[in-house]
């Protein structure tokens, strides 16, 4: 390929431009604009006292996120499996056994971070679509005596919630540490960092928390701070005078080394990386938003509008995909109807001619269902009667018979009982 200048393309220099879409998969979702406004503000240097400031804020902002005291709550730069990589990686050294809990795609990736973190990665699996009995995980935990166990709290690649609130007395018990995957659940769903005696737990702002990708909060307790400072090691360049190494096992990686984070988001703020400024703005808003709404209130506008869009499949002659006692509250599954021959067909129809994006689905799903979020900003009536008077439109040009209306009048329902029309989203 040719790189000289006058061989790109004129277009290559456009102004950025992209189409207004609405975006309804399991996440990224719509940008709340007031965190697109907060991206845009002037940076500062990382070490200006007023900087410094927001970050401080940004842990105490997430604390209540995460519904915990735990005083290590801060950001990892980077998409939510950045926050994986770095929960893993600081906390299993090799030789380590790690159990993940698999029910879907992003068990299988908390495997494939710890395997790679050199653990003795240990999987209990259960079909795409249902979750875990307490039960089955106490007797894992007993059979392999790990050190960590590793589970994702929502699965988007399933739709599938696993509950929480045992499985940490289960690990306490057992004398093991919990690792909580919260990127696609997390403030649309219940979620308790120190009630369900969660260790550990991380996300990302692409899902319920309306932000881009691209920062991944972090909280983690003192029976995990504890190990981890017992990994920790200082980089020569800025090692203080009579700084003593921990006894435990270098952290492999520099960039997730939640010791060095803990000392640069700490008072003694040690250099560590250069803090993405703009990202940090994006997630100070979106917990400020998250927060401003309740996340009780935030969590009963997710329940509304995932009933609301269920109800309205379900008339349209749909069937929902997974164990409905288990389903996330921000993000359904819809098998896909025989008639319709081809699944990504309808989907690109549905986003040129109405500009509404649904996901598709991985693994043992792809080509089975469908996948419609409803989250963050997005969540809300007049996105899920859009969303499925679109559907409703290219099911019947895909050969799905609908009766005209019939899923909006039952989505609008579900909302006109619960908030009538007009009401906020
Ligand atoms: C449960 C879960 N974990 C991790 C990820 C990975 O997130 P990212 O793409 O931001 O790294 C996703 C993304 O969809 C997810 O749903």
């Amino acid at each position: 390929m040719n790189h000289m200048p006058n061989q790109i393309p004129a277009q290559t220099f456009r102004d950025l431009d992209p189409e207004p879409r609405l975006l309804m998969g399991p996440g990224p979702v719509d940008v709340y604009p007031r965190v697109l406004r907060a991206m845009s503000v002037p940076l500062q240097g990382q070490f200006d006292p007023q900087f410094t400031q927001y970050m401080n804020e940004v842990m105490v902002l997430y604390r209540q996120v995460f519904r915990t005291t735990n005083p290590w709550t801060f950001l990892i730069n980077g998409t939510a499996r950045a926050g994986i990589e770095a929960a893993l990686t600081s906390l299993i050294a090799p030789g380590d056994t790690v159990l993940v809990l698999v029910f879907g795609r992003f068990g299988h990736l908390l495997a494939e971070i710890a395997g790679r973190a050199r653990a003795k990665v240990v999987t209990i699996e259960t079909e795409w679509g249902t979750a875990f009995d307490p039960a089955e995980v106490e007797e894992a935990i007993r059979r392999e005596k790990p050190k960590l166990v590793a589970t994702c709290q929502g699965d988007t690649s399933t739709t599938i919630l696993q509950p929480l609130a045992d499985i940490g007395a289960l690990c306490r018990k057992h004398d093991a540490l919990l690792y909580v995957d919260a990127t696609a659940s997390l403030s649309g769903n219940p979620f308790e960092t120190d009630a369900w005696s969660i260790d550990i737990a991380s996300a990302g702002l692409q899902k319920c928390l309306s932000g881009p990708p691209g920062s991944a909060p972090i909280t983690f307790n003192q029976r995990a701070a504890a190990m981890i400072e017992a990994r920790r090691h200082w980089e020569a360049g800025i090692r203080p005078a009579g700084a003593i190494d921990g006894n435990g096992p270098v952290i492999q990686s520099n960039y997730f080394d939640l010791a060095m984070l803990m000392d640069y988001w700490s008072p003694k703020r040690l250099n560590h990386h250069t803090e993405a400024a703009s990202m940090l703005y994006a997630a100070r808003e979106c917990a400020r938003v998250v927060l401003e709404e309740g996340l009780d209130a935030g969590i009963a506008r997710h329940r509304l509008a995932s009933s609301a869009l269920r109800a309205g499949l379900e008339a349209m002659g749909l069937e929902l995909f997974g164990d409905a006692r288990h389903r996330m509250a921000n993000v359904t599954g819809v098998v896909i109807p025989e008639a319709v021959a081809k699944p990504d067909k309808l989907r690109t129809e549905m986003l040129t001619d109405f500009g509404v994006e649904i996901g598709t689905s991985f693994g043992p799903l792809h080509g089975k269902i469908w996948r419609i979020g409803t989250m963050g900003y997005v969540c809300r009536r007049q996105n899920v009667l859009r969303c499925l008077a679109s559907l409703e439109y290219v099911l019947r040009r895909n050969g799905f018979a609908v009766a005209a209306g019939k899923g909006v009048d039952a989505a609008a329902a579900v909302y006109d009982q619960n908030a009538p029309s007009g009401a906020a989203p």
